[in-house]
């Protein structure tokens, strides 16, 4: 059986192992940065550091291949990454496409990290895909901030969500692309406040696909062997086994949420 890495900053990257242990059977790993989370607001230097630094020790557990599940870490060195390593790295990048794809006439609200938002692999896909100027870009760094407090709904949430999207006519939008794995917690709270006529686009299915089809692997679920560590220490806690497991469910939730 094939060993499969899963890579975040913290918990957001969950939601695309959950999506894996849903459709294809191997070995994972999952690995989050918790020493450092959160990056979006980082230096790209101690982004890249760390990220290294986390694949190196997942080369050495036996990874055959590493998911950045985290779109700010691809952002920042999946290129880099590649060029160091002879297994595959699987990357995420905002799904943009997906949503002018799905309707090439209406707006697009793309959200993420500071730093996606403002990086050059994001300028490059603009550019690419959004030859009509429908895309708009919001970094909602405090999204990433609540998830890993545990907190995935209620007033806070509600508040800063609002604020954020106030400046936007939202009737003119087809879709919120959720460009970082941590928001996916918050569909629900999304749904909610989003016009039935928006829809949410995450990249975690595409990403899997990509997966299977680079390493050949059966699109069938399997027993959901899961190894984790914390910024290399392996979790043997039964609290926080318990806290990820819960984080687990509740993504199976959201996972509907469209
Ligand atoms: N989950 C990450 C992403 O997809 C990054 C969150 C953070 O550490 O700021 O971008």
């Amino acid at each position: 059986m094939k060993t499969v890495a899963f890579f975040d900053s913290g918990i957001g990257g969950l939601s695309v192992l959950e999506e894996a242990s849903q459709k294809i059977d191997a070995r994972f790993i999952f690995y989050a940065d918790r020493d450092n989370v959160p990056y979006g607001e980082k230096p790209k230097e101690d982004i890249l550091k760390y990220v290294e630094e986390a694949v190196d020790f997942l080369a050495e557990r036996g990874a055959e291949a590493v998911v950045l599940a985290c779109n700010t870490a691809t952002s920042v060195a999946a290129k880099i990454l590649r060029q160091k390593y002879d297994f595959p790295i699987i990357g995420m990048e905002p799904a943009a496409k997906r949503a002018l794809d799905i309707d090439s006439s209406r707006r697009v609200l793309v959200t993420a990290t500071p730093v996606t938002v403002a990086g050059e692999k994001m300028k490059k896909l603009i550019g690419r895909v959004d030859k009509e100027h429908l895309v708009d870009l919001l970094a909602l760094p405090s999204l990433v901030k609540f998830a890993e407090k545990g907190e995935f709904n209620g007033i806070n949430v509600e508040t800063y969500l609002k604020e954020k999207l106030a400046p936007y006519n939202l009737n003119d939008y087809s879709a919120l692309v959720l460009g970082c794995t941590h928001f996916n917690y918050f569909k629900d709270t999304l749904r909610n406040l989003l016009p039935k006529t928006m829809s949410l686009i995450d990249g975690n299915e595409g990403t899997i696909k990509e997966l299977a089809r680079r390493l050949n692997l059966d699109e069938k679920p399997g027993d959901k062997e899961i190894e984790y560590y914390y910024s290399k220490r392996k979790v043997t806690d039964k609290e926080e086994l318990m806290r990820l497991e819960n984080c687990m469910k509740r993504l199976e939730k959201m996972r509907c949420i469209k």
